[in-house]
Order: C-alpha cells, then sequence, then structure tokens
C-alpha cells in the first residue's frame, strides 16, 4: 500500500500488523515447526534423587538390588524416564516402613485441590516463565497438575508445544461462557509431554470474557452476571477428582479473568522483577486489585485465599540498583516473600526460545555453570511453593 494515502493510519496499522505476524510465523516455524512434538529428554541419578526426596545412594541401591523399573544405562549413567520416576515413587511407596515418609505427595481425602494463580499486570515480569517451571516441577514431583493459560496472548500455551494459530484449540473460555455453548472443562484439557501434567490453552477468544461479563451483569435476569467470580471455581469442580494442584498463568491486565481466576485461588503469587519503576507498577496493581476484592469479598462471596506471596524473578545478584529493591521489599514484607529469587539466565532465555524450560532442555546443551544455577534458583523457589501447597493440607 502506498504510504501516501493521507489519513488512512487504520488500513496501514492493520496491514503492518499482518506483515510482522506472518514474517514471525516463519521466524518461529523454522525455530519450532508445525508439525513438532515434544518429546521429554531422560533425567540422571542426581535430578532424580532431588525430585524424589531421597538419596543417590539409596536409588543405586535399589538398582543393585533388581527393585523398581529397569532404566537405560549410557557409559555407567542411569537415565530415568519421567515415567519410571512415577513407576519409583509407586514402588517405594508400596514398600516404605514408616508411615511418616510419602513417596506419592497426591493429595489424600480431606485436602482440598490447591488453585494457584501467578499474577502481576506488569508483561515481562516472568509470569508465564514462573507458572510453566512450577507446573512442571510439581507434575515432576509426583503431583497431578492442571495447567490453565488464561492469558488471550497463549505464551504458555505454546511454551508447552501447542501452536493456538495452527492447531484448533479451544480454551477456558469454553468453560466459563455464559451461553449455551459453554461445555465442561473436561473437553478443553489437553496432556502435555510431562506425566502427570495437563494444560488447559488459551486463544484469543479469552478476551471475549472482559465483555461478557459487564453485559451478564447487566442484562442476565438471574445471578450468574452478579455471580462472575464464581465461573472458575464452578468449572474447575468437574475435574477435581483429577488434579491436586491448578497453576494458573494471568493475563497481564487486571481485569475480569484476572479477577475470576483470583477467587478460585488458594494461592497467589506475585511475580517482581526488582526493579523501580516495576515496583511502581506492582504497587498500583496491588491497590487496585485491593480496591477490586474488597466489594466483591464484602457481598459475601468466599475468599479461598491461603496465603500470598512475592517472588522476585530474573534477578541479578551482581546489579547493586536490583539488590536494593530486593532490600527494600524484604524490609516491609519479610513473611510475604519467596526466600529464594529465580534468576536471570541465559539458560532460561535461550530454552523459551526453543520452547523449552530448563527441565527439558539437555544440560550439556549449556555451559554447565550457567544452567546450574539457573535450575537450582528455579528448584529452590518451587520447592517453598511446594511446601506452601503441602501445609495448607495441613502436612509439615
Ligand atoms: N529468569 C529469567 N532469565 C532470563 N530470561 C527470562 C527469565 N524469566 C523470564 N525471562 C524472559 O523474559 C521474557 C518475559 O518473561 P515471561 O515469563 O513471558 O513474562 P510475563 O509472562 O510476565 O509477560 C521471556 O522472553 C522470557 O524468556
Ligand atoms: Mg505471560
Amino acid at each position: 500500500m502506498s504510504p501516501l494515502q493521507p489519513n488512512r493510519f487504520d488500513l496501514e496499522i492493520a496491514e503492518q500488523g499482518s506483515k510482522i505476524s506472518g514474517a514471525l510465523h516463519m521466524l518461529r516455524s523454522q525455530q519450532y515447526p508445525p508439525d513438532a512434538r515434544k518429546g521429554l529428554r531422560r533425567f540422571q541419578i542426581g535430578e532424580v534423587a532431588d525430585f524424589m526426596g531421597v538419596t543417590q545412594s539409596h536409588l543405586r541401591q535399589l538398582h543393585a538390588e533388581g527393585k523398581g523399573p529397569e532404566v537405560e544405562t549410557v557409559g555407567g549413567r542411569r537415565y530415568y524416564t519421567a515415567d519410571q520416576m512415577l513407576e519409583l515413587r509407586e514402588f517405594l511407596e508400596a514398600n516404605k516402613k514408616s508411615d511418616k515418609r510419602y513417596y506419592l505427595p497426591k493429595r489424600r481425602a480431606g485436602e482440598q485441590m490447591q488453585v494457584v494463580s501467578v499474577v502481576n499486570f506488569k508483561g515481562g515480569s516472568g509470569k508465564t516463565t514462573t507458572a510453566a517451571h512450577l507446573a512442571q516441577y510439581l507434575a515432576l514431583t509426583g503431583h497431578r497438575v492442571l495447567a490453565v493459560d488464561l492469558d488471550p496472548q497463549a505464551s504458555l500455551t505454546s511454551l508447552f508445544g501447542i501452536q493456538p494459530e495452527l492447531d484448533e484449540t479451544s480454551s477456558l473460555y469454553e468453560a466459563i461462557r455464559f451461553d449455551d455453548e459453554k461445555k465442561s472443562i473436561a473437553e478443553v484439557i489437553q496432556p502435555t509431554n510431562i506425566p502427570g501434567l495437563d494444560v488447559v490453552p488459551a486463544n484469543l477468544v479469552l478476551q471475549e470474557y472482559e465483555y461478557d461479563v459487564p453485559l451478564a451483569i447487566s442484562s442476565r435476569k438471574d445471578d450468574e452476571g452478579r455471580l462472575f467470580h464464581m465461573r472458575i471455581v464452578n468449572a474447575l469442580k468437574a475435574v477435581d477428582d483429577r488434579y491436586d494442584v491448578v497453576v494458573i498463568d494471568c493475563p497481564p491486565q487486571l481485569g475480569y479473568l484476572t479477577i475470576t481466576a483470583l477467587m478460585a485461588s488458594t494461592g497467589i503469587l506475585i511475580t517482581i522483577h526488582p526493579q523501580m519503576l516495576d515496583i511502581m507498577s506492582m504497587s498500583q496493581f496491588l491497590m487496585m486489585l485491593g480496591g477490586i476484592l474488597t466489594p466483591v469479598a464484602e457481598a459475601g462471596a468466599e475468599i479461598r485465599i491461603e496465603w500470598f506471596r512475592y517472588l522476585v524473578t530474573r534477578f541479578e545478584p551482581t546489579d547493586i540498583p536490583q539488590a536494593q529493591m530486593v532490600g527494600f521489599m524484604q524490609s516491609m514484607f519479610a513473611q510475604h516473600m519467596l526466600r529464594n529469587h529465580i534468576l536471570k539466565s541465559t539458560a532460561i532465555s535461550d530454552a523459551s526460545i526453543k520452547k523449552q524450560t530448563l527441565y527439558e532442555v539437555e544440560r550439556g546443551d549449556f555451559v554447565r555453570s550457567t544452567y546450574d544455577r539457573a535450575i537450582e534458583s528455579l528448584n529452590a523457589a518451587n520447592g517453598e511453593i511446594m511446601d506452601l501447597i503441602h501445609s495448607a493440607w495441613g502436612r509439615k
């Protein structure tokens, strides 16, 4: 189109949007072909011991005694698949000597399904990265996990290897819409490459919910509109017996999707990149959030939240202003900050280009110290969150 057509900014901007989208599509399909299906690497004995909470010598002992799954050995090293880790858990659970130990952490009678939302209205604060690694970590440590991508931009969906532009995907919208087309959430769940982890993908249609809610509030004669905040709680009831934990990746805005997710949550993670501007924006987010939740709570809605925590992400310990910002947050909210921070690492950003997390990439593809530092920070933060979930179940 000629750039000289006056006053047709509308056409020009739409054309540029579609041009960028086409070019990006090409670039992405080179890096992650449309027909690519994710596999999963095997895990070394040290990783398996960490995930299972046992010692390496315990694992070697079992192997020497011919117990547990028969694992592949390459160059004297043993490699376990994620399925074999689960098998081993079941073996250890069935043969345990102490009632105080649990090798299968799944929830038991009387323990509620936990719903953890990752929020902040700042894009780039590490929500999707946090949600993806947390959901995978919880699955690899033996929990039954459902990840829900609630961001119409679908970053979590594509990180999990589903391409909403190419694959026919439905989103949570189908399970929370107000009309007769509403389906069960069970119909929009897809498996992932990690055993124990399923996902509800996102797509642009989710955005409709932001328009549907005010319309339903003003026009419906029943209470469905006024009770919009129950829609995710109610949708999840259909799969309550299938999962221990639901992890929701929220969109970077404080709209009805985020509010509905928060009202379904038992735990909230607020991701923060420790820089002055990000913290200022977060303080506005918190004030707005309080302002929105208060009337909902005062109207008698049940608040399920058992804990909320700030999680420092993309942290660079040698960056003095960042360290000061973390100190500043800690001085105010020590009890509400996770002790462990997720470090900024090229391992994390490089892996994400290939639509992988650090639990999926091969350690050998990175500088070892870079990979190790990053994964240690992720495991430590995820372990803390797992402990909060277990405490909510009343376990020590
Ligand atoms: N700890 C980290 N180290 C390096 N890069 C990161 C880290 N966390 C996130 N990123 C990168 O920053 C970008 C934004 O992160 P993302 O998790 O998508 O944020 P959000 O979901 O809040 O918008 C992504 O490209 C991601 O790969
Ligand atoms: Mg995101």
